[in-house]
């Protein structure tokens, strides 16, 4: 498939000609910047650039953050006291810090389900939503890592809970898991280790960005009706799409400003709100906490890892015990998502002319929320029932429901052209009158 006609940056001066033959620097930010775009991007595009925005924002944070912690069992917990009490500015550079980290997985979960219903990871935007999926446990590992900082006692048994996971492994598990925490237990290694790679994994993450956008880039946006943009030449390109600035980067930066000041009623508002009780209690290996509760955006996962259990007849006909069986389901969760470009088999990309598909979209929503609730409360019925529903329900939709439903389904028609699906929204206006 040829690439998408671009306008070609043309060095104007004698310094920019200078630059250009020697670094093509400007012409690269121009060709990102004007990428022409499809005009008729409804508001679930927006969550892109507000992930990046809450990439920059982690790290910046981060590195101020750094300045005053210290990762060491002993100084851990308070020096966060320190950073909340004495440093200038340091209880808000903390709040925007832990709560940017849930604005962060608001936007990636809005981001990923509205490529599930407009199908964008569909070819030839596999490799875009695989960099997106590793971006996506590059994410998750972060969080889990930042978490255990504080050294609070949600910090240290809840890395003991998901650590231990591993042990699950047959014959490695137990060297697996040692290896892991540095030692026989969660202790000042496994802090160090953690501070370690929770420093160095935004940059990780940063680079995986570059390749995202590197990589949908070349293909091009999808869009909201699925229909591709026409390439044939520059002239019919502008028919389909508007350039990237100035019309999305202000649309985007206006999403930006409301997304903004919700965000600012936790921090200033409600800093504590999404965070547990518990982490402000120092780290004690000697007493258990009553409900061990990850933060709010790994809750579905954690529903699914508890949902397996010995006493399930599958369980008990494979030769696996509950606990590796819920530490499978786990991973294979994500690893489903990761295939849908191979499992999804309709011919159409977007869920707005599939109209069966979007009832079983819906349900899988729904079933996220349920998920996440089922992940909040304890591991006993009737919780533990429904979250074996869900979790059932989350695999059957990825491996059985979208397989068949490519087949059997008749889409409704689409719109011609992206210009055509754009002017029944805005009719263009067919008797201008000239300004005056
Ligand atoms: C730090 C995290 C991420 C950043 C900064 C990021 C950034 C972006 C941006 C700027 C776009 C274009 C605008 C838009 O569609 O919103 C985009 C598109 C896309 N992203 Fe991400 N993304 C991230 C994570 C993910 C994840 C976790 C997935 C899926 C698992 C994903 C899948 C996609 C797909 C399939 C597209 C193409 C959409 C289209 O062409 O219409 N992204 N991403």
């Amino acid at each position: 498939m040829s690439g998408i006609p671009h306008d070609h940056y043309t060095p104007g001066t004698g310094i920019e000609r200078w630059l250009h033959s020697r670094l093509p620097i400007v012409g690269l930010i121009y060709a990102t910047l004007m990428i022409p775009t499809p005009k008729n991007l409804n508001w679930m595009w927006i969550w892109g650039m507000i992930l990046a925005f809450c990439l920059v924002m982690q790290i910046v944070t981060g590195i101020v953050l750094a300045m005053h912690y210290v990762p060491n069992v002993a100084q851990a917990f308070a020096s966060i006291q320190h950073i909340d009490r004495n440093v200038n500015g340091g209880a808000l550079l903390r709040d925007i810090h832990s709560n940017g980290g849930s604005l962060f997985f608001v936007a990636v979960y809005f981001h990923i389900f509205r490529g599930l219903y407009y199908g964008s990871y569909k070819a030839p935007r596999e490799i875009t939503w695989i960099i997106g999926i590793l971006i996506y446990l590059a994410m998750m590992a972060t969080a889990f890592m930042g978490y255990v900082l504080p050294w609070g006692q949600m910090s240290f048994w809840g890395a003991t809970v998901i650590t231990s996971l591993f042990s699950a492994i047959p014959l490695v598990g137990d060297p697996i898991v040692e290896w892991l925490w540095g030692g026989f237990a969660v202790g000042n290694p496994t802090l160090q280790r953690f501070y370690s790679l929770h420093y160095l994994l935004p940059f990780v993450i940063a680079a995986l960005v570059a390749v995202h956008i590197w990589a949908f880039h070349t293909t091009g946006n999808s869009n909201p009706t699925g229909v591709e943009v026409r390439r044939d030449s520059l002239e019919i390109v502008r028919k389909d799409t508007v350039p990237f600035w100035p019309y999305f980067v202000i649309k985007d930066l206006f999403a930006l400003s409301l997304i903004l000041t919700i965000f600012a009623v936790f921090v200033f508002f409600m800093p504590d709100y999404l965070g547990h009780p518990d982490n402000y209690i120092e780290a004690n290996p000697l007493v258990t906490p009553a409900h061990i509760v990850p933060e709010w955006y790994f809750l579905p996962f954690y529903a699914i890892l508890r949902s397996i259990t010995d006493d399930l007849w599958i369980i008990q006909i494979l030769p696996i015990n509950g606990k590796l069986g819920g530490v499978m389901a786990m991973f294979g969760s994500i690893a489903v998502l990761a295939l849908v470009p191979w499992l999804d088999t309709s011919r159409v990309r977007s869920g707005r002319f599939r109209p069966r598909f979007k009832w079983w979209f819906w349900i899988l929503v729904f079933d996220f929320l349920v998920l996440t609730w089922c992940g909040s409360q304890p591991a006993e019925p009737p919780y533990s029932d429904i979250s074996l529903i869900a979790t059932v329900y989350w695999f059957g939709y990825f491996l059985v429901i979208l397989p068949l439903l490519g087949l059997t389904e008749k889409p409704l028609p689409q719109p011609e052209t992206i210009e055509a699906d754009f002017d029944a929204h805005y009719p263009p206006k067919s008797d201008p009158t000239p300004a005056e």
